[in-house]
């Protein structure tokens, strides 16, 4: 969508659509929902005395103008209590607007930006505009997919923000530009985990990344099955052995501080199918693990932001990509193999795959110099358990880096919520025949998984998220229509961000 800034006064817009906004504990309109208001001629604030507009949030009242003002209809989203109004919560409100306007079929949408939030010294402006132009940017995402292209599909083709003239103009540019490439990058991974199967080989996503280098002028080597195997990744090679598409290490490297040995190593979980293995899963729902490379989308596609912004920090991601199926060449239960670290790992479960590529991925991060991790995996279905789709669990060994992380997620809009890596769940991963089993039953599943992965970070500052519950949307909500959801991108981006200014 092309996104246009006006000065204009709200009322005299020709737009399909002005959106305004209510907020549940108002006593009456503001700003320019005010102005819209009495252009026409209290519509507005009469719905709201007969209790028909509420202003909960995520309510949308769609009003037509009838000829009153140039704009062709107004649409008041409601905000909730104005005091527990956040940026997060006015990026999920645009998106619930945006999307409600463009299922009308409204091509062109108009907001007003209040500056009644700087002025109370709220947020900052940046910070508004960035998650206004976020929210309408991926809550009208659509997966273009494979059908027949429908007559009647229509796409919001244009925004216009209307800035109060006391918004300073630079914080309303720097807001876009982060907004836009924020909103690219999350679309872009959202289009990766979309994508069949089929359509999304171990091959295919990784040729996927290097056009993502390549756009973004940016290192790239594509690791094949006879690299892995002369490099003995045993691990990688081991959950890939069952598929007719062989495994794939994907690198991307940003050298944005050159002098500097500090290296940021982002590895993403790259299973583009995951049966389970021979431990098959139950046939309901399998279909949903064809999102189970969210993760490598996620680091692959932060790659793609950091690379349009070129931040001051060096940044490698590293992505293990396999397909976990069902051969006659199975791993099998039991089994045991050596990874690229040489520590052998006991097979307990083959659908505990994850944490075995990534235990490759994370010792192949080190050994290209990555002195800070992170590993983002739609890991176990454990951790669905504990927070539902509502947060990413985080896992560590170190405070600091974990706050690091945390912070650029809360700032993201992202939420991670902590969970313990107490010394006593080492245990649980202890193996009788290796240095290390992959499953110990399903207490503490997703810090198993975790502590697993932790166990070939070794000492290096560590953070592992676990995104299985929140890779995907099972329904609209906010800024996330059904489907993949982009979770990670934004929190790596502002970490990088922000360990550039360190
Ligand atoms: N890819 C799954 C986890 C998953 C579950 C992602 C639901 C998204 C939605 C992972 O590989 C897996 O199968 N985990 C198992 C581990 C168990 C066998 C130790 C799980 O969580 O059940
Ligand atoms: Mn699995
Ligand atoms: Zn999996």
């Amino acid at each position: 969508m092309n996104i246009k800034i006006s000065t204009e006064a709200i009322s005299t817009i020709a737009t399909d659509c002005l959106i305004v906004t209510y907020c549940e504990d108002q006593d009456n309109v503001k700003g320019f929902t005010k102005a819209v208001d009495e252009a026409l001629e209290h519509r507005i604030s009469q719905l709201i005395a007969e209790k028909e507009i509420k202003g909960k949030f995520g309510e949308v009242t769609l009003l037509h103008n009838w000829g009153k003002i140039p704009a062709k209809r107004t649409l008041v989203i409601g905000l909730g209590k104005e005091s527990k109004l956040t940026v997060e919560k006015v990026r999920d409100a645009m998106g619930i607007a945006a999307r409600h306007a463009q299922k009308v079929g409204i091509k062109n949408l108009t907001f007003g930006v209040s500056n009644y939030y700087v002025e109370k010294k709220l947020w900052n402006p940046v910070d508004i505009i960035q998650g206004i132009v976020e929210g309408a940017e991926l809550g009208t995402y659509t997966f273009k997919g494979y059908k027949k292209k429908e007559e009647n599909e229509v796409s919001i083709q244009e925004f216009i923000l209307v800035v109060d003239s006391a918004l300073k103009k630079e914080a309303i540019e720097v807001g876009l530009e982060r907004a836009k490439v924020a909103a690219h990058a999350t679309k872009l991974a959202r289009n990766l985990v979309n994508e069949p199967g089929n359509k999304m080989t171990p091959a295919i996503l990784a040729e996927r990344a290097k056009q993502i280098a390549h756009k973004r002028n940016l290192e790239v080597h594509i690791l094949d099955k006879a690299d892995l195997e002369e490099l003995g990744m045993g691990a990688l090679l081991g959950v890939g052995q069952a598929s007719a598409n062989e495994p794939k290490m994907i690198v991307l490297k940003y050298i944005g501080a050159p002098e500097t040995k500090e290296v940021l190593g982002f590895v993403g979980k790259g299973i583009t199918f995951d049966t389970g293995g021979i431990q098959v899963k139950p046939d309901e729902g399998m279909g949903e693990m064809k999102t189970d490379m969210a993760g490598a989308a996620a680091v692959i596609c932060a790659m793609d932001a950091i690379g349009a912004l070129r931040p001051h920090v060096n940044v490698i991601a590293v992505v293990p990509a396999c397909e976990n199926m069902i051969s006659g060449n199975n791993l099998k239960p039991a089994d045991v193999i050596t990874s690229f670290s040489g520590k052998t790992i006991e097979i307990v479960h083959t659908d505990a795959e994850g944490r075995l590529i990534l235990a490759d991925g994370i010792a192949y991060a080190k050994h290209l110099g990555a002195t800070k991790l992170v590993d983002v995996a739609t890991l176990t279905g454990s951790v669905i358990s504990a927070l539902g789709r509502e947060a990413t669990g985080l896992i560590t060994n170190d405070e600091e880096w974990a706050n690091e992380v945390k912070t650029a997620a809360r700032i993201a809009g992202e939420k991670v919520w902590q969970l313990p890596n107490y010394e006593e769940y080492q245990e649980y991963i202890e193996s009788e025949i290796a240095d290390i089993k992959n499953d110990a039953g399903p207490a503490a599943g997703c810090i198993q998984g975790g502590i697993f992965i932790g166990a070939f970070a070794e000492d290096t500052p560590w953070v592992h998220l676990d995104i299985a519950g929140t890779a995907t949307a099972k329904k609209d909500k906010g800024h996330h229509p059904k489907g993949a959801t982009g979770v990670g991108v934004r929190t790596l981006l502002k970490l990088a961000i922000r360990y550039a200014s360190h």
